[in-house]
């Protein structure tokens, strides 16, 4: 392979290098192009420009492949845990059992609060957004708890400890305080995601007890989420951590990125269309109809992808995980629906020859409704779910001497000569 690129412009012939990485995807390194011929590159939505070098996670859109650290996706939906899955995604390595019972140290002693951190949510109104609490209390936390400079990999498990953490137990707080329970306090018995299906559920004067099955199914739920390449939310993560900003407001940023509808946004957003399709016994066959014709705008919501154009892997674990916890909680209409529509879809030319498949969204919402978590929660536990990768990418930039400020450039088109007006002058 020729690891120089030639571009002809304007008569003259420049050789960009190539860059190929571990899986053989090639790049041409244009960080010279501006200096040497004057050009810059224009990529709607970046579907074309590689933002970085990332030894996180890798995808084939195509193949639909997705590996953390190399590890496949499927082999650590059926062995691993979230949170060593996690450990995984942030270090690079897996786990020694000295490490797990460190970082499971970690993580139960930083699972609390702070008192005066519990105070911000008396001010929240009961209807706050949980995403728009999410992301000031993962802010707020430089307030109660500076980050601890992060210098070396022991002093960075300990930040990423008590984000991982906390993250839940701000969840379930923003939750109980939403339906005016008592903000539960975490238990140092209970494992990650019990403990957060504790402070979600329990209430002072009775313990709530997941099943093996919930504990799974929510274990595998974030496993799925916990790093997906250079997606919207990842990207703003760097781009925040770039400017050295501490780990926390960047991954404050990655959840104001997430809860978009065309992004972590999408699992609500399913749920939505479907409870829409069966409260209006809308058939199938015309809102598949409506999407096509792009009436209203409406979007097959939980189809589609930038990268995978053939299926997302993870659609596949997260239906079976649907299909399992609802078998034992008792089934849900929606789940039918769901599958009529994606028959629908996956046979008609519209989506096939767009590449449209069922994307990590369309399913993960059922196992949530099985589990009992309320619909504008769904974006939240992606955020909790994505918390690994986001601190990996951050711990990336900040591990790398050469990292350099994001700045794009860009083309203008406004106004060239733009005049004053004295305001007693103007319409
Ligand atoms: C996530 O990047 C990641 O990795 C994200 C994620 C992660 O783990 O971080 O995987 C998580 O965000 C998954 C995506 C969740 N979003 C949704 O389910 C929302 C519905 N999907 C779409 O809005 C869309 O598919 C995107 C946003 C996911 C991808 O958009 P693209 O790549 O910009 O594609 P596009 O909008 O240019 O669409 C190309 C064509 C268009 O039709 P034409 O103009 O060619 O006629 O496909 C159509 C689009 O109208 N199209 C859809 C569609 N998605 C694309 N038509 C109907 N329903 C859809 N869902």
């Amino acid at each position: 392979m020729s690891h120089t690129c030639r571009i002809e412009l304007d008569g003259t012939s420049y050789d960009f290098p190539v860059v190929e990485g571990t899986e053989n995807e090639l790049a041409i390194d244009i960080s010279k192009l501006r200096d040497t011929t004057g050009y810059i590159t224009l990529d709607d939505g970046y579907g074309n420009t590689g933002s970085c070098k990332s030894a996180i996670t890798y995808i084939d859109g195509d193949a639909g492949i997705l590996r953390y650290r190399g590890i496949p996706i499927e082999t650590l939906a059926e062995h691993s845990s979230f949170i060593e899955a996690a450990w995984l995604v942030i270090f690079g390595k897996l786990q020694t059992p000295a490490d797990r019972d460190r970082f499971s140290d970690l993580l139960t002693e930083n699972s609390a609060m702070p008192l005066s951190m519990r105070k911000h949510f008396d001010a929240f109104p009961p209807n706050a957004h949980p995403m728009a609490i999410l992301s000031a209390m993962i802010n707020t936390l430089s307030v109660h708890e500076p980050q601890a400079d992060t210098h070396n990999e022991a002093a960075m498990e300990v930040v990423a400890a008590r984000l991982l953490s906390k993250v839940r137990t701000i969840a379930a707080a923003s939750y109980k305080s939403s339906i005016d329970q008592a903000i539960m306090h975490p238990r140092y018995d209970l494992k990650y995601v019990d403990n957060f299906l504790h402070m979600m559920f329990s209430q002072p004067y009775h313990e709530y007890h997941p099943t093996p099955e919930v504990s799974r199914a929510l274990n595998l739920f974030l496993l799925l989420h916990a790093d997906h390449e250079q997606n919207c939310s990842t990207s703003t993560v760097r781009m925040v951590a770039s400017s050295q900003a501490n780990m926390y407001a960047s991954c404050a940023a990655g959840v104001c990125a997430l809860w978009g509808p065309l992004h972590g946004g999408a699992n609500v957003a399913v749920i939505e269309m479907l409870e829409e399709i069966k409260r209006r016994d809308i058939p199938v066959k015309e809102y598949v109809r409506k999407v096509k014709d792009k009436e209203d705008g409406v979007k097959l919501m939980g189809f589609g992808h930038r990268v995978y154009k053939n299926f997302d892997p993870r659609s596949k674990i997260l239906r079976e995980a649907a299909e399992k916890v609802l078998a034992q909680t008792g089934g849900d209409p929606l789940l039918d629906i769901a599958y009529e529509l994606a028959d629908a879809a996956l046979n008609d030319d519209y989506f096939i020859e767009r590449k449209l498949y069922p994307n990590v969204d369309f399913y993960s919402g059922m196992i949530l409704r099985a589990i009992g978590i309320p619909t504008n929660m769904f974006t939240v536990m992606f955020a909790i779910g994505r918390m690994p990768g986001w601190i990996a990418n951050w711990k990336e930039i900040h591990d790398d001497p050469k990292s350099r400020i994001y700045r794009p450039r860009q083309i203008y088109i406004g106004d060239t000569d733009g005049q004053w007006v004295p305001r007693d002058q103007r319409g």
